[in-house]
């Protein structure tokens, strides 16, 4: 594998200013690396003879008091985990390097998706998210990107993005992978404390009970999502949300009949989990 913490490096690697453009997957992650971070460079290489690997943990993307600062740097690890899933190429950029002036433009997401779910507990950060990607897209160059759904909201930011801006970039997105107790994995579960971990899956199986009960014909969602939030704050979490909404624009659903996934955010102690079921 090799290494590029420039621009002009990665660039002349993968011969894009001279226009002789190799089929690139690319894989962008902020590192501290785990096995659904892998699969989607093991998915890549079904997509691309050359994939590309990224880790930058990005500031844009993180709001004041949020954890960028303490975000897991692992670099080495990654490294050793990256060699051994094939990736052919990893970009790893320092902050001056993508950022070498203040960001003066900005991709913004349209409101209707940023102002809701996490849009609207984390201002901000789909802009943070949508930029570094753009960047990203921009030195790279991929044909085909890829970018887990346990960050459904991002994923569908991303795709959107792609097709209003008129990218020639395919997204494809990676299932979750999750723990054999069902927690997905994320770089921010190495914050729980024992204790914090073992109550994590209740997550989990509070979206598979939701998900059934929609699977067997429930449509009184106001009533499903209220139960969750009062289940979780009773056992002890600060839930954000949960939310029944369409997979086509995560609105509310307009009919019955819409493709549904389950999405919830909560604090469990300081760390602030995510996960999401289609049904
Ligand atoms: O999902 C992530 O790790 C990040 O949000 C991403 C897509 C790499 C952008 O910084």
């Amino acid at each position: 594998m090799l290494i590029h913490d420039t621009i002009a490096g990665l660039r002349a690697a993968l011969k894009v200013s001279r226009g002789g453009t190799p089929a690139i997957a690319l894989v962008p992650t902020m590192g501290n690396l785990h096995e659904g971070h892998i699969a989607l460079m093991t998915q890549a290489r079904g997509y691309a003879d050359t994939v590309v690997a990224t880790i930058f943990v990005n500031r844009l993307q993180f709001r004041p008091g949020e954890d960028f600062e303490k975000y897991p740097r692992t670099f080495q690890a990654d490294c050793e985990k990256l060699v051994a899933a094939g990736v052919d190429h990893l970009f790893a950029p320092t902050e001056a390097e993508m950022y070498p002036r203040p960001q003066g433009f900005h991709v913004v997401p349209p409101a209707e998706l940023d102002g809701t779910l996490d849009g609207e507990f984390r201002p901000g950060h789909f802009k943070g998210v949508a930029t570094v990607v753009m960047k990203l897209f921009q030195i790279a160059q991929p044909q085909v990107a890829l970018f887990g759904k346990k960050d459904y909201q991002q994923l569908m930011v991303i795709r959107n993005m792609v097709d209003d801006l008129n990218l020639p970039i395919e997204i494809v997105g990676g299932e979750t992978v999750r723990a054999a107790d069902g927690l997905a994995l994320s770089s921010r579960n190495g914050y729980l404390s024992t204790a914090e971990r073992a109550q994590a899956p209740r997550l989990y199986r509070l979206l598979t009970r939701i998900a059934e009960a929609l699977r067997t014909g429930r449509r009184d969602l106001a009533t499903l999502e209220g139960n969750a939030m009062a289940e979780l704050s009773s056992a002890g979490w600060a839930p954000d949300y949960v939310a029944i909404r369409s997979r086509r624009d995560l609105q509310p659903p307009a009919d019955s009949d819409a493709p549904l996934v389950v999405l919830a955010a909560a604090r469990l102690g300081s760390t602030r989990l995510i996960d999401n079921l289609e049904v």
